[in-house]
């Protein structure tokens, strides 16, 4: 009798509950819902700057869906700008129609058909960064027209607004995306100049800390406008020290797109770049012609041991540890309480790096298990530290686990 009573009372209290669940409209969408791992995926600028169009996308999206690419973790085909060209009488966004015969919702139901995930660009000010259409007093209506489209996430630029406050700019797209109730991951794209590591959590699930990458290892270029700056990989890595506490799940520091393939930098500091921007929790946002790719390029791209750093759900940023001239040691502490660990060397001869169980706040007598990430090899393990030696702009990246 008695453990009928107690096997009843759940029943009837799941009853109710399921009953007033029912009742109640669905809970609002909360942004960081989204984008629990740093996102993955394509974007059109790095490669192919203007030159979008519905065939491009179409292309892209089926090799991402063949090449191992998808396989690997890539989700996300992001068209940049240049995709619209003005506004109808209603004020509502045109798409170029040359470039976009079928319209935008045709392109996203094709991207969905291959099992990606399909995203946009606008801008918070006028005119996007190449004198498009902005959504500056437009917010509402392009976020619901996104949401009509299927589109999975934006990326929200920064040119042409004035004396706009970027934190009220980006909030308000911010919540007309979650009016919609469609799910749009938010990549705000402010360059880092209001600083959006100290306002954009719950925002945005991703901001930009910097100007825009080149494809180098080493540059800092000005704009044609004299306003400052283009910046090489290295010139990046320097200014995301100290933003790691800012970054967590749904949240992420974003220090740009990967340049990895597209001609500028050599095999060993493209895999320099993609590891660093693994281990600093960035989205991994692809830039090249991914329906081309040499063989080297697509195994720097699809390494699953350094994605996996990267999509640790601890979500970690890593930090620089040590730096001693043109040898730096960087940290990024893993769920399973290993680390994940960069010798990198900045400079233009072979040194040895090497990195002590202190820096990685280990007691030196612990024996640590350590795994090369690149040729895939266990090393063994080891007491006290672990060094190696490092090409000329390359890295070294292993695992370290207790
Ligand atoms: C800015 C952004 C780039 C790209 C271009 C497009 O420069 O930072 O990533 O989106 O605009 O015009």
């Amino acid at each position: 009798m008695k453990i009928l009573r107690i096997g009843a009372m759940p029943f009837v209290f799941l009853s109710l509950a399921g009953l007033s669940l029912r009742a109640q409209p669905p809970p609002p969408l909360q942004r960081e819902v989204l984008a629990h791992t740093p996102p993955m995926g394509w974007n059109s600028w790095n490669k192919f700057a203007c030159t979008v169009s519905e065939d491009l996308i179409k292309s892209v999206a089926d090799a991402m869906a063949t090449n191992g690419m998808k396989d690997a973790g890539y989700q996300y085909v992001v068209m940049d700008d240049c995709w619209q060209v003005s506004r109808d009488e209603n004020g509502n966004i045109v798409a170029d129609p040359q470039r976009f015969p079928s319209g935008i919702k045709a392109l996203a139901d094709y991207v969905h058909s291959k099992g990606l995930k399909f995203g946009l660009y606008s801008d918070a000010g006028m005119e996007t960064c190449e004198g498009r259409p902005g959504s500056q007093g437009h917010e509402y209506q392009d976020a619901l027209q996104y949401a009509k489209w299927e589109v999975d996430y934006l990326k929200y630029d920064w040119c042409n607004t004035g004396k706009r406050n970027a934190e009220e700019a980006y909030s308000t797209m911010s919540k007309a995306l979650l009016s919609t109730g469609w799910p749009i991951v938010f990549s705000i794209c402010e360059w880092g100049t209001a600083k959006p590591w100290l306002w954009g959590r719950g925002i945005g699930n991703l901001w930009r800390t910097t100007g825009d990458i080149s494809d180098k290892w080493s540059s800092r270029q000005k704009w044609p406008d004299g306003s400052c700056c283009e910046y090489g990989v290295v010139d990046i890595l320097d200014q995301q020290v100290g933003l790691e506490s800012f970054a967590g799940p749904g949240h992420w520091n974003d220090p740009d797109m990967l340049e990895v393939g597209n001609g500028g930098m050599t095999v060993s500091e493209y895999r320099a770049h993609f590891s660093l921007w693994a281990l600093l929790a960035a989205p991994l946002m692809a830039g090249n012609d991914v329906r081309s790719m040499k063989a080297e390029i697509k195994e720097i791209l699809t390494n699953r041991e350094v994605i996996a750093v990267n999509q640790d759900k601890l979500g970690r940023q890593g930090y620089r540890a040590n730096k001693q001239g043109d040898r730096e040691v960087w940290v990024k502490p893993l769920s399973d309480g290993g680390r994940a660990v960069i010798l990198l060397n900045r400079g233009t001869t072979e040194t040895t790096v090497g990195v002590t169980w202190e820096q990685l706040d280990y007691p030196g007598h612990l024996a640590a298990r350590i795994r090369d990430l690149w040729t895939h090899q266990d090393l063994g393990s080891a007491t006290e530290g672990f060094s190696a030696t490092v090409a000329s702009h390359s890295v070294v990246m292993v695992t370290i686990e207790p």
